[in-house]
């Protein structure tokens, strides 16, 4: 299976845009504004959160880069003024990270200081190995002065419980996930199991050092494993939270909500979606098998639409 999830990523490039964008749309909430307004009405009208992300990543040029802090704060505004209940992911290499860390400085501060004065909250996306020291270090200097900043944890990475204990110090705000970069076995688990086992063991680093904890994954037995967790712990639902990807999964979100859990849904936005939804599926090829099997499904459901007619006209 991981073959052929490789051998389809290789393929991702000649896929028409159109078939990246249709296979696509259920997991990203379109281009504008006012499409990712829609979207987080519609989840929170469901009992859904949200945290909304602008598209966009590893720049090379700082030009583009205040343009985007400004998209994250005009996001910030319309949630104060549609009440809605939802907060912002950002990535700091769209921020200039690796270009001008101090220049990225400015853009979080900017950031999350109006998040501040709104009264929302930031939570910053864990990007590759190579950015886990600075996106840290980012994170340790706002959370001395802000309540309202985040973090991520990849349980891939061999690190991970060294940084989750450290981290907890503070009862960092954590979300924690699997890991999406291909990353080198030397920094990072490979077996699914191992990877797991380091989740559960994260989660309950972060859960004894009385940390706030976004716990992201679509793995029902992972989600099983925290529901346990959190019921021997006696936890409220106010001391944690379920976060699923736009469209991944609907069944478990209602199976989370069912529960009487809180569940926030990341929802990707942005004219940046052609060239995020190609680098990730060239990334990492298991999720070009799951965009493979979409498209299975949305061509077979074509294909019985087509039939449709003539089945009826047998009968
Ligand atoms: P797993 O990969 O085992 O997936 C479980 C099942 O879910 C699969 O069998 C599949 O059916 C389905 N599935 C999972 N992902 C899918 C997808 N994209 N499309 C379709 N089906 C999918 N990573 C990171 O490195 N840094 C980050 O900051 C974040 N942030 C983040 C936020 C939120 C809210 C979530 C849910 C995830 C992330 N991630 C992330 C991604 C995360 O690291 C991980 O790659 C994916 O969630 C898949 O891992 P699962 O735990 O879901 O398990």
């Amino acid at each position: 299976m991981a073959a052929l999830d490789r051998l389809i990523a290789t393929m991702v490039p000649l896929l028409p845009r159109g078939i990246v964008r249709r296979v696509s749309a259920r997991y990203s909430a379109g281009e504008s504004l006012a499409e990712v307004t829609a979207i987080v009405e519609d989840l929170n009208r469901r009992g859904r959160l949200a945290t909304v992300d602008v598209l966009g990543e590893f720049v090379d040029r700082l030009e583009g880069v205040p343009a985007t802090t400004e998209q994250y704060v005009q996001v910030l505004e319309v949630i104060r003024e549609r009440s809605l209940d939802a907060n912002i992911s950002i990535k700091l290499t769209a921020l200039g990270l690796q270009v001008d860390p101090q220049f990225c400085r400015k853009q979080v501060r900017r950031i999350v200081e109006r998040a501040m004065a709104l009264g929302n909250f930031v939570r910053i996306d864990m990007e590759d190995a190579t950015c886990t020291d600075d996106t840290l270090a980012v994170f340790r200097e706002f959370q001395d002065e802000h309540e309202n900043v985040g973090i991520v944890l990849q349980a891939y990475l061999r690190r991970t419980l060294n940084d989750a204990r450290a981290l907890g110090q503070k009862a960092a705000n954590f979300r924690l996930c699997k890991g999406i970069y291909v990353e080198p076995k030397r920094i990072a688990w490979k077996e699914p199991d191992a990877i797991r086992d380091n989740y559960v063991r994260a989660l309950e680093v972060m859960l004894d050092a009385k940390s706030y904890v976004g716990i992201a994954t679509h793995d029902e037995t992972l989600v099983w494993r925290a529901m346990d967790m959190i019921r021997r712990r006696g936890l409220d639902p106010t001391e944690y939270e379920f976060q699923m990807l736009l469209g991944v999964d609907p069944d478990l979100e209602q199976v989370i909500l069912d529960g009487g859990h809180r569940l926030r849904i990341y929802v990707p936005y942005g004219k940046a979606w052609y060239s995020y939804a190609t680098r990730r599926l060239r990334e990492n090829p298991a999720i070009a098998g799951y965009v493979f099997k979409n498209l299975l499904t949305m061509l077979s459901g074509r294909a019985r639409l087509g039939r449709g007619p003539l089945e009826r006209s047998k009968s």
